[in-house]
């Protein structure tokens, strides 16, 4: 059985992960208004990963015997009016959920949970990759400025991106 303080702190971030996917939902009706399909795409991938990131912890919670509690899910309200300001946005996001992720490994430390934070690894390396990712766009987007070819061939790169039903744990 998990501890209380655990379960709590997991059910805390299925919340942020639900919310992930809700705010980047949110972002891609801008780049829908702006006919930025590919970034669209970008989006897309990007909620269906953030769900897969949120069944993934509800499903470790119950295999471990612990209960769900859904709580309301945070209205989302996108900072910036650009690509390049909401990136900025998608970023200091990346970086908030990475550090709940270590928070809610220093509750599985603190609890000697050894199992749980084996689990949570692969969240933390995740993370890396993700902050990698929109850092990375985020560098094209200063590089490109006001340059309007530019921003569609970057749409074009990113109308690419496939979304691959993550292995988790
Ligand atoms: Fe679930 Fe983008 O972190």
């Amino acid at each position: 059985m998990i501890n209380e303080k655990l379960e709590a702190a997991f059910n805390d971030q299925i919340n942020k992960e639900f919310f992930s996917e809700y705010l980047y939902l949110a972002m891609k009706t801008y780049f829908m208004e702006q006919n930025l399909l590919g970034f669209v795409n970008w989006f897309d991938v990007q909620v269906q990963e953030e769900h897969a990131h949120a069944m993934g912890m509800f499903d470790y919670l119950n295999e471990r015997g612990g209960k769900i509690e859904l709580g309301a899910i945070e209205k989302p309200v996108v900072e910036g009016n650009c690509p390049l300001t909401i990136f900025e946005h998608v970023l200091r996001h990346e970086e908030f959920v990475t550090s709940r992720i270590n928070a809610l490994m220093d509750v599985a430390e603190e609890v000697k949970d050894r199992a749980a934070m084996q689990f949570l690894n692969w969240y933390l390396k995740e993370q890396v990759e993700e902050e990698s990712t929109v850092g990375g766009v985020l560098a094209t987007l200063r590089l490109i400025g006001d340059d309007k070819k530019a921003l569609l061939m970057l749409d074009k790169d990113l109308a690419a991106r496939t979304f691959v039903a993550p292995v988790i744990g």
